[in-house]
């Protein structure tokens, strides 16, 4: 399958009259997919029942006239205000009870019924239109999941919903009080219709409590989803897609992805690194045009993985300054080139650039399009441009396996935000420092979920964080080169300590005796280099010290093939031990240059240079913002 470019395109906001020279000039600049429709609701029903399709038949004929491949999402992220009052209680409440209210989009609640079934309704319509129409190439079902923190709702509708979860997954008050431990405080119920949503209350809920509650909420999203999903697949043929965010962790990516055929997701580099991303303020202003190295590729591996047989896309490409993050500067000359390729070399089949021209008005006038309001090309167009070019020249999708696995799992997370012990203890930010000092060694990576249970392919696996780990992947971990821990298979599913005392592995005599978490400044420098920071623990038991601190200290213990951790390295102490664990897996390592990253495709090695400056990787110079790609070599040591 060839690698494509695409655009997000809104007919609906500009005169009908300029819409077929935008086609052409889309297919001028070398782009073959066009997104359109999802947050079209109020003009395609514009009163309960009453369906205006004739400028979408119309968009979609001007669209496809010129050969563009079209991808229709379903609009159900904007219900229209109608929607409100035939369902007046359908918006989500946020943690203090208020309406999150009409006006802007996510303005619903995963759990309300009335809601769903009207999405499923309009994609049954949407369906039924152009469900086997060939010009619809592809379906987006909603939009950005999640995003504007929309998971989480605290509404009666949810409330209703979580005690019915709560009685399938617990059948009793009894079970559940002792799963929770809901003795401590007389948190006791004798009826599971007394259990409330674990806002309002007076200090922290119960943890199980409020992990409960995460998994139900995500739970909630899949629910939605598929209702969305049977109507779409009873009525076309044609791929099912979402567009997931970046660093969206409320809900179960995997779980969502698995009754769907692609996975896609929206990368604004820029808008991240300002807006989300964990950095000092000099790494912020390093890399203030460019985003953060390994951002981006994170995300695309981890996408690829939610991906049904790894098919994956990024639907929403940053062509330019976005407008939603504190602070929107330009990206470097290149960067948008950069970003598009440094996606086909981690395996994507499409990148689809938000948005063709800059709106006018409301929310987003002032993000960029890859063309200006006026109708000029913005800098971005030339650089889609380049890369059309470039890619005519260029092989098939480059999917392949990476020699390293790092496990990733949604429920971590909820696990580290209800529970975090540190104010900067994220299980995000430990999986990108793992992720990145992996990257540095110039390794290509793949992302894979706690379900895994066949890592034989791998060379070495990691899976720091890994709140519980599942008993069929600590079975696929022991035979394998691993590294576990921090914090791995520290609590029960229920979020409560275990005894023995994690990690309690097989085959490996190491046992968490204490845990500390330490602020920022505050460090255990480690015989040899490098440091713990944020996060420590004791370590006791019979298996081999491998790495003290000064004091004296274990820091990780092994046993055969897999070690602990027993602590949150810096950058020094990642590389250390990465080395030694590469070394022995027989992997080539480089020590790349700062700003620099390579990956692996099938056929070619790809090398991105995210500084400002040149920079030199194998005797070869890379300018600023500038990526070179050459015929990749086996690189495993034999
Ligand atoms: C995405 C969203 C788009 C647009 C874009 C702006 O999150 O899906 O609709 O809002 O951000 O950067």
């Amino acid at each position: 399958m060839k690698r494509a470019l695409g655009v997000c395109y809104y007919p609906e906001h500009w005169p009908e009259k300029i819409w077929a020279k935008d086609a052409a000039q889309m297919v001028d600049a070398g782009i073959t997919w066009v997104r359109i429709g999802e947050f079209a609701w109020s003009r395609i029903e514009p009163e309960p029942g009453r369906f205006t399709f004739d400028w979408l038949d119309r968009a979609i004929a001007t669209l496809a006239a010129v050969g563009l491949k079209i991808v229709l999402g379903t609009p159900t992220c904007t219900p229209p205000r109608w929607m409100l009052e035939k369902h007046p209680d359908m918006l989500a409440l946020d943690r203090e009870g208020h309406p999150r209210k009409f006006g802007s989009r996510r303005h619903y609640c995963f759990s309300h019924a009335g809601y769903r079934a009207e999405s499923g309704r309009i994609a049954e319509v949407l369906g039924d239109r152009y469900g086997r129409d060939p010009r619809i190439q592809a379906w987006q079902i909603d939009n950005e999941y999640g995003c504007h923190d929309t998971v989480l709702s605290y509404s009666k509708a949810a409330r209703d919903a979580f005690r019915d979860w709560l009685a399938q997954r617990y059948q009793s008050p009894q079970a559940l009080n002792a799963a929770w431990g809901n003795v401590f405080w007389s948190m006791e119920y004798t009826d599971l219709d007394q259990i409330d949503l674990p806002n309002l209350t007076v200090t922290q809920a119960n943890p199980s409590h409020e992990l409960a509650f995460r998994r139900f909420s995500s739970d909630q999203v899949v629910r939605y989803h598929e209702v969305q999903v049977a109507a779409l697949r009873a009525r076309t043929d044609a791929p099912l897609i979402h567009n997931y965010m970046g660093r969206v962790l409320d809900f179960d990516h995997f779980d969502v992805g698995r009754s769907i055929d692609i996975s896609s997701w929206d990368s604004y580099p820029i808008g991240f690194l300002s807006d989300r991303l964990d950095a000092s303020p000099e790494r912020k202003a390093r890399y203030l045009r460019q985003g953060d190295p390994d951002m981006q590729a994170f995300h695309h591996d981890l996408y690829r993985a939610v991906g049904r047989d790894n098919r994956w896309w990024v639907m929403e490409q940053q062509p330019g300054p976005v407008n939603w993050a504190p602070y929107n500067p330009a990206p470097l000359p290149g960067m948008v080139r950069l970003w598009t390729w440094e996606a086909f070399a981690h395996g994507a089949e499409v990148v689809s650039y938000f948005r063709w021209r800059q709106a006018p008005f409301a929310q987003e006038q002032m993000h960029a399009g890859l063309l200006r309001p006026d109708n000029a090309p913005a800098p971005g167009l030339a650089e889609a441009r380049l890369v059309a070019d470039e890619l005519s020249q260029m092989p098939d999708v480059e999917q392949t396996r990476a020699p390293v696995a790092l496990i990733f799992d949604y429920a971590s997370d909820w696990s580290w935000s209800v529970l975090p012990q540190g104010a900067d203890f994220t299980y995000f930010g430990l999986m990108m420092d793992a992720y990145r000092g992996l990257r540095r060694l110039g390794l290509s990576v793949d992302i894979l979920p706690s379900s895994t249970t066949d890592l034989s392919p791998y060379a070495l696996v990691l899976a720091p964080g890994l709140a519980s780990v599942p008993t069929a992947l600590a079975d696929a971990l022991g035979s394998t080169l691993a590294l576990i821990g921090p914090r791995s298979n520290a609590v029960t599913p229920e979020l409560t300590i275990p005894t023995p005392l994690g990690p309690n592995l097989p085959g490996l005599d190491v046992t968490v005796a204490r845990v500390e978490s330490l602020p920022p400044g505050i460090t255990r420098p480690v015989s040899g280099g490098g440091a713990i920071h944020r996060w420590s623990e004791d370590l006791e038991g019979r298996a081999e010290v491998i790495l003290a601190t000064e004091a004296g200290d274990p820091v990780m213990m092994r046993s055969g093939m897999t070690s602990y951790l027993g602590g949150w390295p810096d950058d020094a102490l990642w590389q250390r031990i990465l080395l030694a664990l590469c070394a022995e897996a027989g992997l080539d390592t480089t020590i790349l240059p700062e700003g620099v990253r390579i990956r692996d495709g099938k056929y070619f090695t790809y090398a991105f240079n995210y500084n400002s400056e040149d920079s030199v990787i194998k005797g070869e110079k890379i300018p600023a913002a500038g990526v070179r790609w050459w015929p990749r070599q086996p690189r495993a040591k034999a």
